[in-house]
């Protein structure tokens, strides 16, 4: 436990948390996904000299390098409250893994550039798909290398040894049965967020009607397929999870319901999915805002989850974040207040700046 006090109670680090993490998750789904099909409609847009998926997938790589100003500046946040309220596990963690650690900073930067390449070669009409891979690769390599992270500081049992056997920060962990489904539950994640996100850009009245329709039943498609695997993915990481953690989760009144209710979000979006692979046009405005709605609703239920996962686990090996010593600095927390409130302000601002934004192909016209 640290002895330095938290500067605001547990449940305000917590909430503040939760919130920016759920919207970090949107980002990193965004990213992921929009990578995978960017790459994979490019391809097939100059194999099959296919103008409509060229100029699709020209589209979503316009989308990218601002979906990564998203991810970073709604990861910084999570990444400080995760530091705050799990200090001594995250920061062992960190220093164990320290130079893969580390490397997520070089990582991101060499993706972000790789992305503003591909903007330009789909602004000159040139073929991208391999730099597009290169950034998925990369955007892949940073989440394993996350979940890596989050998987070991959740295991101070191996912490000794590891460091002993690799003081240097070069070690990686051993075995643990909830970080592959963990890396993949993230991974099918991207893919069916990304689809709601098509079915809701199949709405923008800047496309042509061609367009509309080729996102919204493309976006229904991917999230008719992927929602129900996501599904599995989030079946697969319960059933990897220790028995102790399991049985205090089904017997506690909170996680239990909300991964029940993760599961129902999920269903529907596949079924919303189905009704917009068939469509002739855009899904209609209500249905629209619902889609949008229930793809963030998805990522803050598993968020919700994820984090009791990790706080029972804590709590079984000894760690009770409930129980650190607390000092409210009431100053710090005003400043704190109201610089968030201008932070979000800002990004929903940019967010409209954004949607009003003409897509690449018309600014090449
Ligand atoms: C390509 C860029 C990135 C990708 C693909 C990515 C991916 C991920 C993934 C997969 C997780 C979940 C790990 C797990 O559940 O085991 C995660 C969690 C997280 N990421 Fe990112 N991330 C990226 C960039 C960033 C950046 C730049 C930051 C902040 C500086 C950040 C902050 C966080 C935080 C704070 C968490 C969760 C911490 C917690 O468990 O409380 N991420 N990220």
């Amino acid at each position: 436990m640290d002895p330095i006090p938290l500067p605001a109670p547990v449940w305000l680090f917590k909430a503040l948390h939760l919130l920016l993490l759920s919207l970090h998750f949107v980002a990193v789904h965004l990213l992921i996904g929009g990578l995978a099909v960017a790459f994979v409609w490019n391809l097939v847009g100059f194999l099959k000299r296919d103008a409509v998926y060229r100029a699709a997938s020209n589209e979503i790589a316009g989308y990218l390098p601002v979906v990564v100003t998203y991810v970073i500046n709604l990861g910084v946040p999570p990444l400080l409250f995760t530091q705050v309220l799990y200090g001594p596990a995250l920061y062992t963690s960190s220093i164990l893994i320290g130079a893969y650690w580390i490397s997520v900073i070089f990582l991101v930067i060499a993706m972000y550039a790789v992305l503003y390449v591909m903007a330009q070669r789909a602004a000159g009409g040139r073929a991208w798909w391999g730099w597009a891979l290169l950034s998925l690769l990369i955007a892949l390599s940073v989440a394993k290398i996350y979940v890596t992270n989050m998987t070991l500081m959740i295991r101070p049992e191996v912490w000794l040894e590891l460091y002993r056997a690799h003081p240097g920060g070069t070690a990686l962990p051993p075995h643990d049965p909830t970080a592959l489904p963990r890396w993949v539950f993230m991974m099918l994640g991207g893919l069916t967020i990304t689809g709601a996100a098509l079915m809701v850009v199949g709405r923008r009245r800047i496309f042509s009607a061609e367009r509309q329709r080729f996102f919204v039943t493309h976006g229904g498609r991917l999230t008719l397929l992927f929602a129900p695997l996501w599904g599995g993915a989030g079946w697969w990481v319960w059933q990897n999870q220790p028995g102790a953690v399991a049985q205090r989760i089904l017997a506690g009144a909170i996680f239990s319901k909300v991964g029940l209710a993760w599961l129902a979000v999920a269903a529907l979006l596949a079924l919303l999915g189905l009704l917009a692979q068939g469509r002739k046009g855009p899904l209609p405005v209500a249905l629209t805002v619902v889609v949008g709605l229930l793809a963030i609703v998805a990522d803050a239920l598993a968020v919700i989850f994820r984090d009791g996962l990790r706080d029972t686990t804590l709590a079984l090996k000894g760690f009770n974040l409930w129980n650190q010593p607390v000092e409210v600095n009431l100053q710090v927390l005003l400043i704190f207040g109201a610089l968030l409130v201008v932070g979000l302000a800002l990004t929903v601002w940019l967010i409209a700046v954004m949607a009003r934004a003409k897509p690449v192909t018309e600014i090449t016209k």
